[in-house]
């Protein structure tokens, strides 16, 4: 195999002339054939009136909304005779390339079989017991919750919580993982989830190194932490150009290096449990604490949420933040994620916090209301000047995560960790009583014991292990293993490991002697004191208080959520079936291969398949976000410049239209942003674009355009821009966020890019689970894939890695668990199916345009450059401005109307930008269009001075203001029945807000970020 691969990679390697890679990929395309996205097809292919002998659940009909009659209808509308038409002048000619894509099968799976496909794949992972630990650990997820969160669209298929008013369920849920977090650690303010583990790590680096304004370069990380922790961190340290240090910092030697350094030192971080398992003493980490701070420093801690329960937190010996994994809460170990990460600082370092903060302030009637706070501290305002380029995060998991806490309440959580310390204690006393091995350490841990062999090697006790009991363990040295106990440990699997290592099944004192954890080790205090922790603990209570969360939130289960470069599309329930299952769920990240070949299967299979789509010629799944994918994706075009001895080439170009994660990112992977102009009518600036060029050409590194636009344009220039940057010897980053609109139509290989991420939660189905989990991997052209990202505990390609940079995440295949959704729903359209995703998105969007374009003004749309928009599209507010209606006001609005604002004010302050899906059918399509056109006949009454237009500035209306009595609505100038229900479907079903307005600013100057006690809601 890895032959055959070698030989591969041979034949194709990129050539190289005057500098400047020659790909050899858009010389094939003269072999291939061209996608047909005609309406015989569409109707023929995804609509089949009859399939013969074949499965007769076939998908692409339930993905798509539109159905062949609705498309004709809708081509009328835009004034296209046929789809193929319509593509053509929706994409410029240079643009629209319609390269076949040669994906199994072109016909696609039906759902049947799909899923015993996905079986079959699942059955080659062997799921054995894995105490492989380093911060992986098997762990229970209570069903009530499985069922209910994990695997209810209600909860998965939200987005961030950007409208507060019909998010207040998960809004809760985040504010009692804050809560969870602020308890356990000891310190006031928590986020919502971070991606994981070692990002966490490397962000509180970054907020060191912010913290001393930049001035201090140097951080110190102890030896006795997690390898991938320390990768990552080293990965982030070097685009940075920071000097990181790997030290023992619990020895003499660790606290004079920490002095020796202190005129440069940012900060530090140390494990708590350790790497081995050693739990460091309270004293040794409060000198740490006083020596990082002597020197102006940040003291950061990576703790193990589980034991905190039961250990002092790390506010009492000094922290300044604390970070980790909640994984073990219940979220399955899925070969290495997703998983929510926890971030916790002091006060003082609030604003300087990166991810997203849930805060709680009040509604226009006064009552308590959650929302999003400090928002204004994030990428979409700050751009290159963030804290951190985190947009999605882990907030399903981190839901999940509290869940559990809620389920156990702070006794269960105590007996759970007692149970896995006692485990582990128990099996040490029969390790040391019963053989002649040796425990390594001073006999103080909570899960984990190291275990310096005799008479055995490490290698004939591991593979005695496998063979005979089912078990994985952690090879330290050829003499000595390590293994972390957990919740999922049976009495059997207990006797299974005292047996390994002593060839007795008895257990010592077992039964009637459960050792406790060492007394003046465990905190005294009462945690999770507040009521939420405390009655939800049978299954009833906890089925009714989630139900009871997730009845006030819109999520697609409700209604259509048009979120303008969200793409808010079906995630299939085929697709998600998968992902609970075992085979799936319970595989270590670091297990050996040969019990992942299921896994790796899925992942090369899906590696091509978007290799395909893209148009590139390598992938890496390790980015666990887009931004993630960002990062990675400038960090591979910064090393192949270093490695071509062009170090200096250090300047992006991003246009002002940019996301603000691009010029986030770009700041974070160590380059200088330099922003490019856009024209009045949204396209590129190329006379900009060529001066910024020039002017950068010796430290030209990339130029890096989302496309289509996040202006929702098809850029005719882009081809030009893309020949200008490499003729100043950059490198082309496309943001492929809103790939959605380009499979099997153009790509960005096509067009010429060197490496593109994509969103896997927005183009290839993964849900938005409320704010995370997400997936961006990058793919790139050959020359750049020996760049990609390796992993120091497992191997994360196939191709020689001496060039590749360092991990970006902490699973080698980052988010892995949920990448059988992205296999799945490409697997299910198949090759010649897919490409009409994209065309019905386009579709979509523009059938919308074309009804409200009489109504609204839309942005950039109407001239002869842009008769259509790609996938989205944007309605301009601000002439309404003058009669003082803002975005906002028909954002809230649309909430009385039963949906989910689009995206508001970003990219453009005062526009609603609306992407559709091709999800989406043509009623709900309607519905919506009718209620933006109802709100404008609102907005004339506002222009007519009639006071049926104040509906607008009052809305949301929840059931609590439409009751108010008659003195009340006697003043509002419109009745009950128009706020609530201003169009008659709503009559039948309706999503209703459950708070007022809430108020922002009252929310950021006032910050509260933990559940408050029930009285102040009674208040
Ligand atoms: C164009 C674009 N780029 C980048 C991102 C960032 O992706 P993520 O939220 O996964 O970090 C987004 C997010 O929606 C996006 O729309």
């Amino acid at each position: 195999m890895a032959g055959m691969l070698r030989t591969l990679l041979k034949s194709s390697a990129a050539r190289h002339c005057g500098g400047r890679p020659v790909r050899a990929f858009p010389a094939l395309r003269r072999f291939v054939s061209t996608a047909d996205i005609s309406s015989a097809k569409y109707s023929a292919s995804c609509f089949p009136s009859t399939v013969g002998l074949r499965d007769l659940d076939t998908f692409p009909r339930r993905h798509l909304g539109p159905r062949p009659e609705d498309v004709s209808e809708m081509l009328k509308v835009v004034e296209a005779p046929d789809i193929e038409t319509f593509v053509s002048n929706a994409l410029p000619p240079k643009v629209l390339v319609k390269r076949a894509l040669n994906i199994d099968p072109p016909q696609g799976l039906s759902e049947s079989a799909m899923l015993r496909k996905l079986k079959e794949i699942a059955s080659k992972n062997k799921v054995l017991r894995s105490y492989i630990g380093k911060g992986y650990y098997g762990t229970h997820m209570p069903a009530v919750i499985q069922r209910n969160i994990m695997e209810n669209p209600a909860w998965y298929t939200s987005y961030t919580p950007y409208q507060a008013e019909v998010s207040q369920g998960r809004l809760e849920a985040l504010l009692t993982f804050q809560t969870v977090i602020v308890d356990l650690t000891g310190l006031p303010v928590a986020n919502a989830s971070l991606l994981d583990e070692g990002t966490a790590a490397a962000e509180a680096m970054i907020m060191s190194f912010h913290h001393t304004r930049g001035k201090k370069r140097t951080f110190i990380v102890d030896k006795n932490t997690h390898e991938q922790t320390i990768a990552v961190i080293k990965s982030r340290a070097n685009t940075l150009g920071l000097n990181l240090v790997v030290a023992d910092l619990l020895s003499p030697e660790g606290i004079s290096t920490l002095k020796a350094s202190a005129k440069d030192l940012c900060g530090a971080l140390v494990s708590y449990p350790g790497d081995n398992g050693e739990i460091p003493r309270i004293t040794a980490l409060q000198q740490i604490a006083d020596t990082v701070h002597d020197s102006k420093g940040l003291f950061a801690v990576d703790a193990d949420l589980l034991s905190l329960t039961l250990m002092h937190p790390p506010s009492t010996f000094g922290a300044d933040i604390a970070l980790g994994s909640a994984q073990r809460f219940g979220v399955p170990m899925g070969f290495g994620g997703p998983h929510a990460a926890f971030f916790a600082v002091r006060e003082e370092l609030k604003r300087k916090m990166p991810g997203r903060l849930v805060g709680i302030s009040t509604d226009r009637l006064g009552k308590p209301a959650l929302r999003l706070a400090l928002q204004t501290r994030e990428q979409h305002i700050r751009r290159e000047k963030a804290t951190s380029n985190i947009c999605t995060a882990q907030a399903l998991l981190a839901n999940v995560a509290a869940a559990y806490a809620v389920y156990h309440g702070p006794e269960g959580l105590r007996d759970i960790a007692r149970r896995v310390h006692g485990l582990a204690a128990l099996l040490a006393r029969a390790v040391e009583k019963n053989s002649s091995h040796k425990l390594l350490g001073d006999g103080i841990y909570f899960d984990t014991l190291r275990i310096q062999l005799s008479g055995e090697s490490a290698d004939q006790l591991m593979n005695r292990a496998v063979n005979t009991y089912g078990i994985n363990l952690f090879k330290v040295n050829d003499s000595t293993v390590q293994l972390s106990l957990d919740e999922t440990v049976t009495e059997k699997d207990l006797a299974d490991l005292a047996e390994l290592f002593t060839g007795n099944r008895e257990i010592p004192d077992g039964v009637t002697d459960f050792p406790e954890f060492p007394p003046e080790w465990q905190r005294k205090d009462s945690i999770l004191t507040n009521s939420v922790f405390h009655e939800h603990h049978s299954e009833t209570a906890m089925l009714r208080f989630l139900y009871s969360l997730q009845q006030k939130d819109i999520a697609l289960t409700t209604s259509m959520i048009s979120l303008g470069s969200c793409t808010m599309k079906l995630n299939g329930t085929v697709e998600m079936l998968p992902i609970t299952w075992p085979e799936f769920a319970d595989l270590h990240p670091f297990v050996p291969r040969d019990q992942a070949q299921g896994y790796l299967q899925l992942i090369d299979e899906l590696e091509h398949d978007l290799q395909q789509i893209t148009g590139f010629a390598k992938t890496t799944l390790m980015p666990n976000s887009g931004a993630q994918g960002e990062y990675t994706g400038l960090s591979v075009i910064r090393q192949y410049h270093h490695h071509r001895g062009e170090p200096q080439r250090n300047v992006v170009l991003i246009p002002v239209s940019a996301h603000g994660t691009n010029p986030a990112s770009a700041a974070m992977a160590g380059f200088k942003v330099v922003p490019v102009k856009c024209l009045e009518n949204g396209s590129l600036d190329m006379a900009d674009m060529e001066k910024q060029a020039k002017k950068n050409k010796d430290n030209l590194a990339a130029f890096m355009i989302t496309y289509p636009t996040t202006y929702g344009l098809f850029e005719p220039g882009i081809r030009d821009a893309i020949d200008l940057t490499h003729k100043y010897g950059g490198q082309v980053y496309m943001d492929g966020a809103n790939m959605n609109a380009q499979v099997g139509l153009t790509s960005p290989a096509d067009l010429g890019a060197d490496v593109c991420h994509l969103n896997l939660h927005k183009t290839f189905c993964i849900p938005h689970g409320g704010g995370g989990p997400g997936v961006g991997p990058i793919c790139v052209a050959e020359h750049l894939k020996g760049f990609l990202p390796k992993h120091p505990l497992a191997e994360t390609s196939n191709h020689d890695t001496t060039n590749a940079i360092d991990p970006v995440s902490s699973g080698p295949f980052g988010s892995a668990s949920v990448l059988p959704i992205s296999y799945a729903y490409i697997k299910l359209m198949g090759g010649e199916n897919i490409p009409f995703s994209s065309v019905t998105a386009i579709l979509n969007a523009n059938y919308m345009l074309y009804r409200l374009k009489d109504a609204y003004k839309i942005q950039f749309i109407g001239s002869d450059d842009f008769k259509y928009c790609g996938h989205e599209f944007i309605l301009d507010l601000r002439p309404f401005k003058k009669y003082h209606i803002e975005a906002i006001d028909v954002a809230k609005r649309l909430q009385d109307y039963g949906f989910h604002a689009p995206t508001m004010a970003f990219p453009i302050p005062d526009t609603l930008m609306v992407e559709p899906t091709e999800s989406e059918n043509l009623d709900e399509l309607n519905r919506f269009v009718d209620s933006l056109l109802s709100i404008r006949e609102e907005i004339r009454a506002v222009e007519e001075g009639k006071s049926e237009g104040l509906v607008l500035k009052n809305s949301p209306h929840p059931i609590e203001d439409l009751l108010q009595d008659d003195t009340v609505w006697s003043k509002r100038g419109y009745t009950r029945e128009q706020a609530a229900y201003p169009l008659p479907y709503l009559k039948n079903f309706k999503t209703w807000p459950t708070v007022s307005r809430v108020d922002d600013v009252y929310g950021d100057t006032h910050l509260l970020c933990t559940c408050p006690p029930v009285s102040a809601y009674a208040e």
